[in-house]
């Protein structure tokens, strides 16, 4: 148990006696998984997932990636698996007056017990689940317990029930047969490429993968923290940084917080005092704006871009509400990002980035995730991987809308190395459903990770999803009901919600888009993809890789804008 009374300062100041949030750690080993009928009964670790606790307990004796062990081992997804552990809470720690459990990741569809009362359900991996458990927890000891459902199970419930509510289905069914992958990915909010994808295999698997704990509080705690960092035009070195608190205490409250913000150690506000009203589901923004005057700020560049500087700077954010202090700190860093999207003759408009006014050339790659147990990519090989991208002179990357939002030492990273992120939302190659409750569980997961990762300067540009658009004028475009879905998903939930958390950065219905002509056809173009718009995906998988020339010339359209295309992947095996 971790708690973060200030202690020493007490000792030394006992006439201010200053306290912290509480925050007891659920991660580690001592975990028990459970298969449905109980005939398996493993140790588990969190975060983690069943498949690496299975092989760590020598119950899947070979390496997962070997032959054809996607399928032979397919029969852990189809179970249900109970994770449970024993935890001892002290009765200080009861004694605050906001009692919470924290998860920051669960994969995905749990019903969540303590005691053996049920105190949440999950159904998203992309959430963050914080549920107020003061009155079931007790002092001494406590029993959690996650007792999960079949991913691939429940999405083809979640298929049928839909086929039986609104009378028309939500395609592709199943993956391609050569990938002997899983069906319905999109009736579920956990990795797409979990069900298998054209480049990897199926472990659509269970369990807590971030951690998890509780965290007790009397007054407030500061939840995510985002930022604006604006130079003058007049004076592109004086900058203006705006911070947004997202703060939480108990509902309906009025307090008086004493605001103190640091920039690595140079004091930027000091002692402000400001009423904080949360609402009736004790939450409240707080925005402070600062014109910075005291430092000399040095801009933040992609790698390889004008001076080549990648500076961080450390911003401490501290709220003191009656001598309970909460406190966040980020690496942030200052720049402005824009994307340029101007007519060009004959037709056709620009689509390039800049940043700082300074335009670059952008190049990089796309970034699947390194392994499909996000528990088996290390930061050792994140850091050689990125660092790679570095090293290859790349200063942008995709994270692609098949896998997860990374971790926070992913963007960290890309931080430190210059690599601007193209940030797709989770939605790949595929309708999805978008009735109201997946549209709500869509939107909370858009706040969760937005609010967890706007503060990176790396991060350049919101979108969608992958290749739904296209995917939509190719082949699915015969229901009138797809179109209505999209506009429903990617424009006014997506779009919306993102406009509110984060004006700082475009954002685009899907990658690839024909950018503003997308937007003037109601963000579904007739001609995706077209060369003369936005960004274009190309594929020619039997070309020789450093031939440049085997790249489809601009010249080339119109009339013919597209080449002859095979598809080979998904449900579909034809030539466009
Ligand atoms: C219990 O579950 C295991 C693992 O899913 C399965 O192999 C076994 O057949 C089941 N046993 C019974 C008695 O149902
Ligand atoms: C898992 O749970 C579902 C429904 O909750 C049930 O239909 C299925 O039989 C269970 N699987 C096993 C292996 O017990
Ligand atoms: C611009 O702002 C910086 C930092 O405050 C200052 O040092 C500099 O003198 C200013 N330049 C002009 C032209 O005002
Ligand atoms: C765009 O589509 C929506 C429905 O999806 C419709 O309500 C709206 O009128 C359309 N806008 C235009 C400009 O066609």
């Amino acid at each position: 148990m971790s708690v973060n009374y200030c202690s020493v300062v007490c000792l030394l100041l006992c006439f201010v006696s200053l306290g912290f949030a509480d925050y007891l750690s659920l991660d580690g080993n001592e975990w028990i998984a459970t298969s449905f009928n109980k005939s398996i009964k493993v140790e588990a670790k969190v975060p983690g997932s069943i498949y690496s606790d299975l092989r760590r307990a020598q119950v899947l004796k070979q390496d997962l990636l070997y032959e054809k062990n996607d399928v032979n081992y397919r029969w852990v997804a189809y179970d249900n698996w109970t994770y449970e552990r024993t935890f001892t809470v002290d009765s200080k720690l009861l004694d605050k007056k906001n009692v919470n459990l924290l998860a920051n990741g669960i994969d995905t569809v749990s019903s969540v017990y303590i005691n053996d009362q049920l105190i949440g359900k999950t159904d998203n991996q992309y959430i963050r689940y914080v549920w107020d458990v003061k009155k079931v927890l007790k002092s001494g000891q406590n029993t959690l317990r996650l007792a999960f459902q079949s991913a691939p199970l429940y999405a083809k419930q979640q298929s049928e029930d839909f086929l039986q509510k609104y009378n028309y289905k939500v395609i592709p069914d199943c993956p391609g047969p050569q990938q002997f992958g899983e069906c319905h990915a999109p009736f579920i909010r956990k990795m797409p490429a979990s069900f298998s994808w054209d480049w990897g295999p199926a472990f659509p698997t269970q369990g807590i993968w971030k951690p998890i704990g509780i965290e007790a509080f009397d007054s407030i705690l500061i939840r995510d923290i985002t930022i604006e960092t604006i130079p003058d035009p007049k004076n592109a070195s004086q900058w203006t940084l705006t911070v947004n608190a997202f703060v939480e205490s108990a509902p309906n409250q009025q307090m008086d917080g004493i605001f103190d913000i640091k920039l690595d150690n140079n004091v930027l506000i000091d002692k402000q005092k400001q009423t904080i009203k949360s609402d009736g589901q004790g939450k409240a923004k707080m925005m402070i704006v600062i014109f910075i005057t005291n430092i000399q700020i040095i801009t933040w560049y992609p790698n390889g871009v004008s001076d080549n500087t990648q500076k961080l700077y450390q911003l401490n954010v501290q709220i003191d509400v009656n001598k309970e202090v909460s406190t966040q700190t980020k690496k942030i860093g200052f720049r402005t990002i824009k994307l340029v999207q101007n007519p060009v003759k004959p037709e056709g408009l620009t689509f390039f980035f800049e940043v700082n006014s300074q335009p670059f050339y952008a190049k990089g790659s796309n970034w699947v995730p390194t392994n499909v147990l996000t528990e088996d990519i290390t930061p050792e090989y994140l850091r050689h991987v990125l660092g790679s991208a570095k090293r290859a002179n790349m200063n942008m990357m995709r994270v692609w809308g098949g896998g997860v939002y990374e971790s926070d030492l992913f963007y960290e990273l890309a931080d430190e190395y210059g690599i601007m992120i193209w940030q797709d939302f989770m939605f790949a190659c595929s309708l999805y459903p978008a009735h109201n409750e997946f549209l709500d569980s869509v939107k909370n997961e858009v706040i969760t990770q937005v609010r967890r990762i706007q503060h990176h300067p790396s991060l350049a540009i919101w979108t969608g999803n992958n290749e739904n658009e296209i995917a939509l004028a190719w082949w699915w475009n015969n229901v009138l009901n797809y179109f209505v879905d999209y506009r429903k998903l990617y424009v006014e939930t997506i779009g919306k919600t993102v406009a509110a958390e984060d004006p700082t950065r475009p954002y685009l219905t899907s990658s690839p888009s024909n950018g503003l002509e997308s937007q003037s056809e109601n963000y579904t173009a007739k001609h995706p993809d077209d060369w003369r718009y936005g960004d274009t995906h190309y594929y020619s998988d039997d070309s020789h890789l450093w031939d440049w020339t085997t790249l489809q010339s601009p010249q080339d359209f119109p009339p013919v804008y597209r080449r002859v295309r095979c598809l080979t992947t998904y449900t579909h095996s034809e030539c466009i």
